[in-house]
Order: structure tokens, then sequence, then C-alpha cells
């Protein structure tokens, strides 16, 4: 048992004070609080012993010996203050600019390389007299499948499978809604409100409900054409896509053109080029060594008459590429996924 007396507590006090006092850093001050307030510290351990103490005594160093936890507790403080304030100040003292060092780089945004690539593709056909324009991702069945001539249970609409939205009731007039799954509509819509001879590609987003894979997503660009005028050909159509294809790749692609059909031209048509990825050989985005780049046709003369214009009068050609693929093609990039990845890793190489 410790023999505690009140001289005994001054001795801890003194003690305590010149220790605080001498202090010249934090993490000693730490220490001493350690060494009289810590769990196993010298007041700690009086305070804890008081219950052996006779009644008197106990009240008496009981009383003192909080008085004192309370003062060193107080000192300790205004030390720790002390020294946060002046090792401040030695910082900024120490602190200078070292002007040699070289700067941080800004990092800089740059273009997507859809959008570089869209961009260029928009003044190749500028060039040739086509105007850009643009129609609604949240398009209506109407404009999406019956105005392209694609009747209700007609098969062909199996090949778009279609993200539905759900009905807006408080609108029936406009019918079912759905992402479009072709820019094809814009055609119908910019026919509808325009007198011909007409020359427009209209890119945009596209989506469809499949399962995706290096060459397939659920979302992706294409560029719709069109061009009506009272003799255009078939021979036009493809002059304006063989011109396009040897502008944008700067050299003679190979090419193949093979017959296709879509309800809304006639005859339909589609570009192959042989696939610059494996040179021909046959890789994860092309089917044997080809890829299929520009589906079009001759605008269908049902077409014509949805959109009010007399198929005897006008003729034209449509076309709708996948942006997407041509994009591939061009930087050789093996998965349509990394397109819509946001990575960055994958978006500074552009
Ligand atoms: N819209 C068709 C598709 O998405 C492509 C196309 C456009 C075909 C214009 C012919 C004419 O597959």
């Amino acid at each position: 048992m410790l023999i505690m007396d009140i001289n005994q507590i001054k001795k801890i006090e003194k003690e305590a004070s010149d220790e605080i006092d001498d202090t010249q850093d934090l993490n000693h001050l730490e220490q001493v609080f350690r060494k009289y307030l810590g769990k196993k510290g010298k007041l700690s351990l009086i305070l804890r012993s008081l219950k052996n103490l006779p009644d008197k005594e106990k009240i008496l160093i009981g009383e003192q010996s909080n008085k004192l936890k309370i003062l060193l507790k107080e000192k300790i403080e205004q030390k720790s203050t002390q020294l946060k304030k002046t090792s401040s100040k030695d910082n900024k003292n120490q602190e200078w600019i070292d002007v040699t060092a070289p700067g941080v780089k800004i990092l800089q945004g740059h273009l997507h390389p859809i959008t570089k690539v869209l961009r260029q593709i928009e003044d190749i056909f500028q060039s040739m007299g086509f105007s850009v324009v643009e129609g609604p991702e949240l398009e209506t069945e109407y404009y999406n499948f019956d105005a392209l001539n694609v009747p209700k249970n007609h098969p062909a609409r199996d090949v778009w499978d279609t993200f539905w939205i759900k009905q807006d009731k408080s609108n029936p007039k406009i019918g079912r809604q759905l992402l479009r799954t072709h820019t094809s509509p814009v055609q119908v819509r910019h026919m509808k409100t325009h007198n011909p001879p007409l020359r427009i590609i209209a890119p945009g987003r596209c989506f469809r409900y499949e399962a995706t894979d290096a060459s397939h997503d659920i979302q992706f660009h294409q560029i719709e054409g069109l061009m009506i005028d009272k003799d255009v050909s078939l021979a036009n159509l493809k002059g304006v896509i063989e011109q396009f294809m040897k502008i944008f790749y700067g050299k003679d692609v190979v090419m193949r053109w093979q017959p296709s059909y879509f309800p809304f031209v006639e005859p339909g048509l589609e570009l192959l080029m042989r696939c610059d990825v494996c040179n021909g050989k046959g890789c994860s985005i092309c089917s044997g060594g080809w890829i299929e780049v520009i589906p079009c046709g001759m605008v269908h003369p049902n077409v014509l008459r949805i959109v009010g214009h007399n198929p005897k009068n006008w003729r034209g050609f449509a076309f709708g590429m996948g942006l997407d693929r041509l994009v591939m093609m061009k930087y050789k990039i093996n998965d349509i996924r990394l397109l819509y990845s946001g990575d960055l890793r994958f978006l500074k190489q552009f």
C-alpha cells in the first residue's frame, strides 16, 4: 500500500509541472501525460488506492489529487496549443518554392473516337452536298416500323429486337414508344416535313435488345443517308458510297456488293469491305474476313407514298451505315464494348 501524504502530492505537482514546462515537442508532451495521468500514471495510482485509506485521509488526499489532476490537464492542454502554434510557424519558415521544378501537366480532354470519326464523315458528305439532320432517340412504333413499310405482323420486325417503353397512357395518340432500333425513322420525319429534292445524312445513337459480344452492343451509332430527286438511280447510290469509302479510308479499300433485304428499300444492297483488323483472315469482328458496313437500297415506293411524295415523280436511295464498325476498322479496335466502357486507359490512346 502506498503511504501517502499531502507532501507526496505536492512533489508530484512540482515534478509534473517542471516536465511540462521543459517539454519542447508534442510527442514528449504525450509521454508526460501518460506518466502522470495515463491509466498507470502516478496520479491515477494514487486515486485508485484511496479506498484503502482511513476516511479522513481519503477525503483530504482525494480532494487534493483531483485538484491536481484538473490542474495538470489544463497545463498540458495549454502547452499543447502553444507547441502546435510554434510548429506551424516553423513549417512556414521552412517553406520554399523550387522554381526549377517541372510544372504539373494539366490533363486535357479530347474527343471520343466515335465523335472524331463522325465529324470526319459529316465533312465528307457535306462536301457532296448533303446536310446533317437529327431525330429523336425515343421513337414511336409508327416512325420506327409502320411508316418504313414494315407491316405489323411482318417477320422483318423480328430483325430488330426492340426496347419497348412503358406506354404514356395520357397521350394514346402517340402509340407505342420504343428506343429507335435504327436511324431510318429520321428519313420519314424529314421527308414528311420537307419537299424533294433532298440530300441528308442523319447520325445518331440506336438501341437493340440483344446479347452483347465483340461486335454487338445494346447501343451503337448509325448514320442514315437519304437522297431524293427526279432521276436518282442505283448507279448514283453506288457512286456516292464508293466515293465516300475512298475518301474516308484514304486508299482503295477492297469492297464487295451483295443483295440484301430491307422492307423500306427495293432493291436492297449491302456493301462489304475486307476486314482491316485481320486483313481478311477472319477475326472476332468480321465474318470470314468480310465486314458488312453499309446496308442500303433504293427507297421503296410505299415509303414515298406514306410520306406524301409521288413515286412516279421522285426516286431516291437510302443507306444506314454502322458508325461503330467504321471506327473499329479505322483504329483496329477488336471489341465494340470498349467504345462505351468509358475506360480512360482505352480512350487516352486516341
Ligand atoms: N435501317 C437499316 C438497319 O438498321 C439499314 C438501312 C438503312 C438499310 C437504309 C437500307 C436503307 O439495318
